[in-house]
């Protein structure tokens, strides 16, 4: 469903590849967890394989849909939540639904239905006719979610899609990353909240100054890290390692 070959990007004026050599495959159905510290170079790959920034060296394929030569087919198979929300601030929710709706050419009784079932699921109903420079940032959070969903994409992307969000509405999001995947399609997250990652991911990359440097199911990751730690003391050794060769 994803996948990445040796790519690379360096920012313009920067002497180092924020993200360096990458090479990740993520196949159909599966949550896959994209983990690092700050600065490991997740929101860059995430604006890489979104098509938003572009990038130098090697390739990126969503839905067997090549980034780079096949933008538009690429895009229509994503659904993505940034991790800013850099939303439209003067429309209100029902607008922005229906203008992400509009876009990716979701039929009318089609958006009404997944609308209908997120809204109520986020407990935003009742908002949904304000103008979202009104929502607290969590509610800001769920529009966008909601707006991802809305063509039902086959890979649902997400930049720290947790942070900033109260209990009830982080579990429903998980609930909605489960069912995603098992409806057949696909999830790519970025988190740096390692329990999460833990307990709902079926695979984890770990990504340290650029490069992946561990990769596996949760159980193959503990095997590679020593067999009673939990994911954090496994995190902790493998970037402190890392710093010490450098
Ligand atoms: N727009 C930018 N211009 C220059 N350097 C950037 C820019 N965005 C990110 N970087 C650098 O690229 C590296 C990776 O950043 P980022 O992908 O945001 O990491 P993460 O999301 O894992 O915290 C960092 O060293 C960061 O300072
Ligand atoms: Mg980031």
């Amino acid at each position: 469903m994803l996948r990445i070959f040796s790519a690379s990007k360096s920012y313009a004026k920067s002497t180092f590849k924020a993200v360096d050599n990458l090479t990740l495959h993520v196949k159909k159905g599966v949550i896959y967890g994209f983990i690092g510290p700050n600065g490991a170079g997740k929101t860059t790959t995430i604006k890489m394989l979104t098509g938003i920034l572009p990038f130098e060296e090697g390739n990126i394929e969503i839905n067997g849909f090549d980034i780079k030569r096949d933008p538009i087919n690429a895009k229509k198979s994503i659904g993505f939540v940034p991790d800013n929300h850099v939303i439209y601030e003067k429309l209100t929710g029902r607008e922005y639904i229906n203008f992400m709706a509009d876009i990716y050419r979701v039929d009318l009784a089609e958006r009404k239905r997944r609308a209908e079932k997120y809204l109520e699921m986020f407990n935003l109903t009742k908002d949904v006719d304000s103008q979202i420079s009104s929502y607290s940032h969590g509610m800001k959070q769920k529009i966008c979610v909601i707006g991802a969903l809305i063509h039902n994409p086959p890979l649902w992307v997400l930049d720290e899609p947790l942070t900033g969000l109260d209990p009830q509405s982080s579990f429903e999001l998980k609930n909605l990353m489960r069912e995603h995947t098992k409806q057949g399609n696909t999830v790519f997250f970025s988190t740096h909240v390692l329990e999460v990652a833990e307990k709902l991911c079926d695979r984890i990359g770990i990504i340290n100054k650029g490069k992946l440097i561990l990769e596996g199911t949760m159980d193959e990751i503990k095997a590679m890290g020593g067999k009673d730690e939990s994911l954090e003391q496994i995190f902790i050794k493998i970037t402190n390692q890392q710093n010490i060769q450098i």
